[in-house]
């Protein structure tokens, strides 16, 4: 089971700092809020995650190539996708306490309690039946459960309705009729619902006038359509392909709370995918089970994913599917797979009145081709694998450890490598090992405090492999080495230590 609870998630947000994972942004002048930046650990981690995933689209893929697009860009750009004019949340202020929510959570949130309270109703059921409980049929019969999913059901029908037609009002009307209190203030107290852009701005150059105003990119995807001309003629690339991208993105999230889950300067991972009009949701498809397939690859459990069809699409899509992970704090979108038409091709082309087609060879038609997008935050990744991996363990002899089951081929250091004792000529043969790794695996040397207190800094932070050089490695060329999941030892000769490390990293790989 996924192991969720608020008290977990603090612990891991403490241990990320204490251990050099993540820390908040400009912390010496009291943190400046939903900014983070990654520590001596945590860039490893990121960059073993980008790497992963790098390989995996463009490595592993014949026609996926990759790209590299400035963070600024022609301000018509934003004008073209849409982004000016409708990359808004519908806000809504509490008067007392001063606050200001989206007005969609602030329903969702009143829809999860309501199935919260369908899931207790479930959970006494059973306890009161048995083995003899139908939980099908109790859902569908009793009658509070029903009450409640009706409850839901119109809720959710009116909001999306009311997103859809971008209805302020009704949205304030929803908060209203459901009696939403201020969870700071406990007050019914709110102003109108508003929309606010999430884009932030800024001048290029030394005027300070309108016509010089630029945006940081919201999302890295743009960047891919407004090259997509460019990569597809030099790289002479046949549709269907793709354009992979890793980068920088950013948004003025106003409820920007969660830790790494939703920052305001954040890591997209993002590859669109160029298709014949018409086969678009056969690549849609393809590309959803590609993606849950990778996320199994990383060795967490199947349990953590969940497939979410969004009914609200965004103003560029006709159909997308979230990947949601058991985070701490609830399953929560960790990657949007999007049909994203011919919407933003088709509105660069009418925007720049430049020709943005593709003549396909095969039927030698020329058409804007149509885009299957696969958008992951970096972010969001790293903080799956972190709370995934977080465990306290209660070993044998009764003593505790922190341990951080990181898929191993992910972790940010590899091996460890330790002599016994600081004499006797174990340091320089420690770090003879390590200069023989080096090349090919992060390595790390550690010669203070006793070997047991060395193996725990090393679980906290996820490193799977230690080897130890102690008086019988002078004698004999042989190490131990220990795995940090069972903690089990092997004694082996210096020479197997990269093969087995190899071997055991590729093993690991789900
Ligand atoms: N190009 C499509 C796009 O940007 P999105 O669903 O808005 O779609 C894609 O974002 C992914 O980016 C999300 O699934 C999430 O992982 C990540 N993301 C979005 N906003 C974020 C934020 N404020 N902080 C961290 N990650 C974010």
């Amino acid at each position: 089971m996924a192991k969720n609870s608020e008290d977990r998630f603090k612990k891991i947000i403490a241990h990320a700092k204490e251990y050099g994972f993540v820390f908040q942004s400009s912390e010496l002048y009291d943190g400046l809020s939903a900014v983070y930046d990654y520590g001596q650990n945590g860039v490893e981690l990121k960059n073993n995650i980008k790497d992963y995933w790098w390989k995996s689209m463009v490595q592993y893929h014949e026609n996926i190539v990759g790209l590299d697009s400035a963070i600024f860009m022609h301000p018509r750009t934003w004008k073209a996708s849409g982004h000016l004019d409708a990359f808004n949340d519908p806000m809504i202020d509490n008067k007392d306490s001063k606050k200001r929510y989206r007005a969609d959570d602030l329903i969702e949130e009143h829809m999860e309690k309501l199935q919260g309270k369908i899931d207790k109703e479930v959970k006494k059921a059973r306890k009161r039946f048995g083995e003899d409980f139908d939980e099908e049929k109790f859902l569908a019969t009793n009658e509070r459960v029903v009450k409640y999913k009706e409850q839901i059901e119109s809720i959710n029908n009116r909001l999306v309705k009311a997103l859809e037609d971008e209805n302020l009002g009704e949205l304030k009307q929803l908060i209203d009729d459901l009696e939403i209190v201020d969870p700071v203030s406990g007050t019914k107290n709110w102003t109108d619902v508003r929309q606010f852009n999430l884009m932030f701005d800024t001048r290029l150059g030394s005027l300070s006038d309108d016509s010089n105003k630029v945006y940081l990119r919201p999302e890295t995807a743009q960047g891919i359509f407004v090259n997509y001309l460019n990569v597809q003629k030099t790289g002479r690339m046949k549709i269907p392909f793709g354009i992979a991208q890793i980068g920088k993105a950013f948004r003025n999230e106003i409820v920007a709370r969660q830790f790494i889950f939703r920052m305001r300067e954040f890591e997209q991972m993002e590859m669109q995918y160029f298709v014949r009009p018409g086969t678009e949701m056969d690549w849609f498809e393809y590309w959803k089970n590609e993606r849950v397939k990778w996320h199994r690859s990383l060795g967490i459990p199947d349990e953590y994913y969940k497939l979410y069809e969004h009914e609200n699409l965004a103003h560029y899509a006709n159909a997308a599917y979230d990947i949601e992970f058991a985070y701490p704090m609830g399953f929560k979108e960790l990657e949007g797979i999007h049909s994203r038409t011919d919407f933003d091709l088709s509105a660069h082309q009418e925007y720049s009145g430049r020709k943005v087609q593709y003549y396909d060879p095969e039927t030698q038609e020329s058409y804007v081709p149509y885009v299957v997008e696969t958008s992951i935050g970096l972010d969001r990744l790293f903080l799956s694998v972190l709370s995934y991996a977080y465990e306290e363990e209660k070993l044998d002899d009764g003593s505790e450890r922190i341990v951080m089951k990181i898929p191993p081929f992910l972790a940010p250091i590899k091996v460890a490598v330790f002599p016994l004792v600081r004499k006797d000529g174990l340091p320089e043969k420690a770090r003879e090992i390590i200069n023989g790794l080096k090349y090919d695996y992060n390595c790390h040397y550690e010669e203070k405090d006793a070997i047991g207190k060395r193996y725990r800094r090393h679980d906290a932070i996820g490193t799977p492999y230690c080897i130890t050089v102690d008086h019988q490695t002078l004698d004999d060329n042989t190490v131990t080495i220990r795995e940090r999941d069972s903690m089990k030892q092997d004694r082996i000769p210096i020479d197997n230590i990269s093969p087995i490390v190899w071997e055991r990293l590729r093993e690991n790989r789900g």
